[in-house]
């Protein structure tokens, strides 16, 4: 989604904010733009299509002088990608400037009143009123005139503003659209997102709802809604830069893929003491956890994948019913909650539009939430009741890898937990799935030496239409985000059914030469799903098939089988996607496609 960047300092405002935006590339943009003091007024620069043309226009930011700026990628919502619609507006006269993310949910209102008044709109953006509201009101006090555009506004926003008979400051504002500001000795910066300014301070302080914060060259003060001054506790950010990095790299994706045996390890190392597993950073007493006897998990994309696992896993060992939601259905469908539920809400960003409105409305019901999540700081992190970080650090592909695997973890964490303080699991069962748990990440790293067999796999099916996976439960959760991970970066259609659902109408469209991914995790249901393989294969379809090494039957059952290393099979998930990322990567990039930044997608989802 759109990225915001603003600086003002003493040093060169364009080349910072244009680094940094560069570092916000991964959110997914269509169009740039940028605003700089240049000492007497405001001048602008706006593209269409990658930041690198910006640059290029700017010369890397040197052709706009000043040392005070705003910028922004915009991923198109009200109007197409264009540059009369690219960010930043600004009013008539080109005093007061403004970058925005989010959606002013009351800007056709609003857009006609002012149209009324005599203002001439020039964009299809929502945002462009919110310049000529800002000019409305603006008497010579910028702080005054945000809060009075602020009563105006309804919908979720996070702004960067200056203006221009105000140079010596520039302005950041937010609701419901993530927003910090940083501080360095040579200035003060703004950002929708950590890694936009990471490299040049580490000390940050999280915009809440409906503050404004005043950022000079010296340092900033932060008021609410009201005009009254607030104090803020800053926060350290301990995120590596390097990990906002390629190093050495073709792309963010195959890095992030690369780097899951340390972030399968930094999810489960705090959290297993001796024979115990210690989750104390929740906040709630084993007693607590015992009481819970339904949980509800909701998420959105790979996230909800990763919830379909943890429902079969939870249900399995802890025997405790699990429902699972797509958030931007669970916050419209007035969910039943009762006494006894827990909410969990798993989000890698922590800032997802609908993820967070499940959030608010299950507390709004009087319930507990559990956020399952990545970033330090976010929205989901500092609402939710009680949080369990996963510590993947910086995400940057589109396509979620290692936080998934992370998020998987965190799940498994929790269900030996709930089985442990249930008592429902023997201790021999509980010491070995420890044991397995501890394992995984030497695994994934095995499993990542092999990737030669997958490009070639991967190499003979680029050029298909239609790949379909398959499987029965676990397997099923696997199939859904293998299937996705393909299809959002290689273009290719892809469907995962569960494998005894595909005959009652989707096997119609299997011909010749079809690829099936079959997954086959789960001994119990392993000649179940051979007969589901069979069905594909005497249709002409071609059966690949990913299993644990010890499972010989799928050497006839399949055409290509894909061996994963043994473990207990509720944990099979974490290593049958290692290949599917591969194979997804691998046929993407024999496409051409762009990997990293894949059409049509943002990476946190920010809007409904
Ligand atoms: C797919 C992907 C998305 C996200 C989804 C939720 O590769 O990344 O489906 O999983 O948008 O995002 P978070 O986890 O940030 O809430």
């Amino acid at each position: 989604m759109c990225g915001i960047v603003g600086y003002i300092g003493t040093e060169q405002a364009a080349p910072i904010i244009l680094d940094g935006l560069s570092k916000l590339e991964y959110r997914g943009y269509d169009s740039a733009g940028i605003a700089v003091f240049d000492g007497e007024k405001i001048i602008t620069q706006k593209a269409v299509g990658r930041l690198k043309i910006l640059e290029n226009l700017t010369c890397g930011g040197e052709r706009l002088k000043g040392f005070s700026g705003i910028g922004h990628t915009r991923w198109a919502t009200h109007g197409a990608p264009s540059e009369k619609n690219a960010h930043p507006h600004r009013n008539k006269t080109g005093t007061i400037a403004v970058v925005h993310n989010g959606i002013i949910e009351n800007y056709s209102i609003l857009k006609k009143k002012m149209q009324n008044k005599g203002y001439e709109f020039i964009s299809d953006t929502d945002t462009e009123v919110l310049a000529h509201l800002l000019d409305y009101y603006y008497q010579g006090n910028p702080l005054e005139t945000i809060i009075k555009v602020l009563h105006r506004v309804e919908g979720s926003y996070a702004l960067g503003i200056m203006f221009a008979d105000h140079p010596e400051a520039i302005y950041a504002v937010r609701k419901d659209s993530p927003m910090i500001v940083g501080k360095n000795d040579k200035g003060c910066f703004i950002a929708s997102d950590v890694p936009a300014i990471l490299k040049y301070s580490r000390t940050v302080y999280y915009v809440d709802n409906q503050e404004v914060v005043e950022l000079k060259k010296e340092g900033m003060c932060f008021y609410s809604i009201d005009e009254e001054k607030l104090v803020k506790e800053p926060v350290t950010v301990e995120w590596d830069v390097n990990a906002a990095e390629k190093a050495g790299y073709e792309y963010f994706m195959l890095k992030e893929i690369y780097e899951q045996p340390a972030t399968v390890n930094n999810t489960i190392l705090p959290r297993i003491k001796g024979n115990e597993i210690v989750i104390n950073e929740l906040g709630i007493s084993d007693d607590e956890l015992c009481k819970v006897e339904k949980i509800h998990i909701v998420a959105c994309g790979s996230a909800y994948h990763v919830g379909m696992t943890g429902k079969y896993i939870i249900e399995g060992l802890a025997q405790i019913p699990v429902d699972v939601d797509v958030a931007s259905e669970f916050r419209y469908r007035d969910p039943i909650l009762q006494k006894g539920d827990m909410v969990i809400v798993i989000s890698q960003s922590g800032e997802t539009a609908d993820t967070l409105a499940a959030l608010r409305e299950t507390q709004k019901k009087g319930f507990k939430v559990l956020g399952i999540v990545n970033v330090v700081g976010s929205s989901i992190a500092r609402e939710a009741n009680s949080v369990m970080y996963t510590w993947a650090g910086p995400e940057i592909a589109v396509a979620t890898t290692k936080a998934y695997s992370a998020q998987l973890t965190a799940l498994y964490i929790l269900a030996l937990k709930f089985a442990r303080v249930k008592v429902i699991m023997k201790q021999n069962q509980y010491e070995s799935m420890l044991t397995c748990l501890q394992h995984l990440p030497d695994q994934i790293e095995l499993l990542l030496g092999q990737k030669e067999k997958i490009q070639y796999l991967a190499n003979r099916y680029a050029g298909s239409k239609d790949i379909f996976f398959i499987g029965r439960g676990i397997d099923y959760a696997i199939s859904l985000e293998g299937s996705l991970k393909l299809k959002e970066i290689s273009y290719i259609h892809s469907e995962a059914y569960p494998a005894g659902e595909l005959k009652h109408g989707t096997i119609s469209l299997i011909e010749e030469g079809s690829l099936i991914i079959a997954l086959a995790t789960q001994p119990k249901l392993y000649q179940k799903t051979i007969s589901n393989m069979t069905e594909v294969r005497s249709r002409g379809a071609k059966v690949m098939a990913i299993t644990f090494e010890s499972n010989k039957l799928m050497e006839k059952a399949a055409d290509y089988v894909i061996y994963i290393p043994e473990t207990d099979p509720y944990f099979a998930n974490s290593l049958a996607i290692i290949p599917l990322q591969l194979l997804a990567y691998y046929i993407a990039i024999g496409k051409g496609c762009d990997v990293d930044k894949p059409r049509n997608l943002a990476k946190s989802v920010t809007v409904e």
